[in-house]
């Protein structure tokens, strides 16, 4: 179920600042894609390699969904890429898919997304409501500017036309401008809170996609009411090919320090083993890097 050739982009649509989802034609990927899953793209020839999480995928058009952020040059130049262009290969569906499990009925799955975690929290959440559960999505951005996906006729109210009841979704802005004003921990915490009072539903589960920082606060939170959580860590790979090293997360394991790979043993991780203390610096590795070609490329 890898599918490595050329595959062309067949619509675009820019999101917000810096922020683009491209559709592409993909059908293999399509048919085989899971919740969880990331695909390997090889932008052009030559080119490094760019994972990205599966943010959507329709089986019956045959094409993929990914949505990128420009931070490096490869990413900013795939932004600028149109429809009509072509990747010169995309590889996947890659990484261990989520675990669905159906919980009780009076249990939630609990999703905190920040900004850029929405489009990888959305197939999961997805997947958990088609297995019965009932869903809180939390989803946070820096400011109402910054928002996507979160229209009338996008993806979010969709899936709560389709789902009703069994999906709560609750907005937060750092700003205030949408939403609930703060972090998305202040109502991941009123969640945990009610359901150790015996007032709302049991948490079964914490997803957690976002900035580094926010996965760290919110594991830390989940933790003190020892509610499972798992962080995807997509957003610290490079080549995911299990060779370069750079996706490794320090756990602690019945008090061993090991070593995971994001890219192979995830990209889930049980959010509660992280030695985040020594994990978060690893996010700012490449930055000097990224700055240089940046500049190289006059980008
Ligand atoms: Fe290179 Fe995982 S991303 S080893």
């Amino acid at each position: 179920d890898k599918a490595a050739t050329a595959q062309v982009i067949v619509s675009k649509q820019h999101l917000a600042d810096g922020i683009e989802e491209i559709v592409v034609h993909s059908p293999v990927i399509a048919a085989a894609a899971q919740a969880g899953q990331f695909v390997r793209v090889l932008p052009w020839d030559d080119g490094e390699l760019i994972p990205l999480t599966l943010a959507d995928w329709d089986t019956e058009a045959g094409t993929i969904c990914l949505v990128i952020q420009g931070v490096g040059t490869s990413s900013i130049e795939m932004n600028a890429m149109s429809v009509g262009d072509s990747f010169a290969g995309i590889a996947g569906p890659l990484g261990r898919a989520s675990d669905i499990h159906r919980y009780a009925d009076d249990e939630t799955v609990v999703f905190t997304a920040g900004g850029l975690g929405l489009p990888p929290v959305y197939p999961i959440a997805r997947a958990h409501l088609q297995a019965g559960n009932h869903v809180t999505l939390i989803s946070g951005f820096r400011s109402a500017g910054l928002l996507f996906w979160t229209g009338p006729d996008e993806r979010v109210a969709a899936l709560q036309r389709e789902f009703g009841d069994q999906l709560e979704v609750i907005y937060t802005t750092n700003d205030g401008t949408f939403g609930v004003e703060g972090f998305v921990t202040g109502p991941l915490e009123q969640l945990l809170d009610a359901a150790a009072a015996g007032t709302g539903r049991t948490v079964a589960e914490v997803v957690t996609i976002g900035p580094p920082m926010m996965m760290r606060a919110v594991s830390d939170l989940s933790r003190r009411y020892g509610v499972k959580t798992v962080a995807s860590l997509n957003s610290i790979m490079v080549d995911a090919t299990g060779m370069c090293g750079a996706c490794m997360v320090p756990v602690v394991i019945d008090g061993k320090n090991i070593r995971k790979h994001a890219c192979i043993d995830g990209p889930e991780i049980d959010a509660h083993i992280i030695d985040w203390d020594k994990f978060l610096p690893r996010f700012g590795q490449f930055k000097a890097q990224e700055k240089a070609s940046r500049e190289r490329h006059g980008l």
